[in-house]
């Protein structure tokens, strides 16, 4: 058995330190789990996005981690798919990830049987060369003959896979049909996203598993929420895996503290828009 514990939305920096604490216990009880390998599933910096030493700190914050660890980006470490955006993802924002924590998509064979897939999931439907440079990398990992699994920060939808586009919520129409045609090819397991701060688990009868795993860092209210499926709770994720079965746990990290991201009243972050 193979164990991967899945960290998401840390949300960690220096000017605004608010989710420090929750990091350091969250890193503490990965650690006492003794996973073999550690993904972190994007919004890892609390402004990566504009803050180069939010970049630096989130770097050396990840050397605590005792396991392999393998990170990638959300909105607020490179920016938002969408183009009007204030701070759309761009070569800029992708550079100063990369120069920290790497490539921004990747793949590992490391446990047996299985191949992992790390998405950039900011970069898609953005035109920038990155995105078409992303979707060859994807065609080709897809030819396989391991089981797979794919992780990425964005969820791809939020009700049901025809719902309208969603700014800033999830993968938009366009690529989210793409990534449903690929997907569904077979091999495809599992799809792990993070970004609603909720945990869910959505099972359907000959298409992936899709999971949204839960936050360490805080949690949203319904009422700035748009509709959506899952259920707030904070902590990390553990993926046991063998040759031939994966089982998933969401798994609560003892002393959180339970922050709702409202009642800083937009001293954290604007509050997005429903
Ligand atoms: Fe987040
Ligand atoms: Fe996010």
């Amino acid at each position: 058995m193979t164990r991967i514990a899945v960290i998401a939305d840390p949300h960690i920096g220096v000017e605004k330190p608010t989710f420090v604490g929750n990091w350091t216990k969250a890193v503490a009880h990965t650690n006492a789990r003794a996973p073999a390998l550690t993904i972190i599933l994007g919004d890892l910096t609390f402004d990566g996005a504009n803050a180069e030493a939010d970049c630096a700190f989130a770097a050396e914050a990840i050397r605590a981690l005792e396991s392999p660890c393998l990170i990638l980006p959300g909105n607020h470490d490179v920016g938002d798919t969408e183009r009007d955006s204030e701070q759309p993802t761009d070569a800029e924002r992708l550079a100063r990830w990369r120069r920290h924590f790497g490539e921004d998509h990747w793949l590992s064979d490391a446990v047996p049987g299985w191949r992992l897939i790390g998405l950039d999931s900011q970069s898609l439907a953005t035109g920038l060369p990155d995105e078409a440079t992303q979707w060859t990398f994807l065609e080709r990992a897809l030819e396989t003959d391991r089981r797979v699994l794919v992780f990425l920060h964005q969820p791809l939808f939020l009700e049901a896979w025809d719902e309208a586009d969603r700014p800033g919520w999830t993968v938009r129409p366009a690529a989210r049909a793409r990534l449903r045609a690929l997907l569904g090819r077979g091999g495809v397991d599992a799809v792990f996203t993070a970004h609603m701060h909720r945990a869910w688990t959505r099972l359907a009868d000959g298409e992936p598993t899709l999971v949204w795993v839960p936050a360490t860092s805080f949690l949203t209210r319904d009422a700035s929420m748009p509709p959506q499926q899952g259920t707030a709770i904070t902590g990390i994720t553990l993926l046991d895996l063998t040759p031939s079965g994966l089982s998933i746990a969401f798994d609560p990290v003892p002393g959180l503290e339970t922050f709702y991201i409202e009642d800083f009243n937009g001293t954290l972050y604007p509050a997005p828009a429903r």
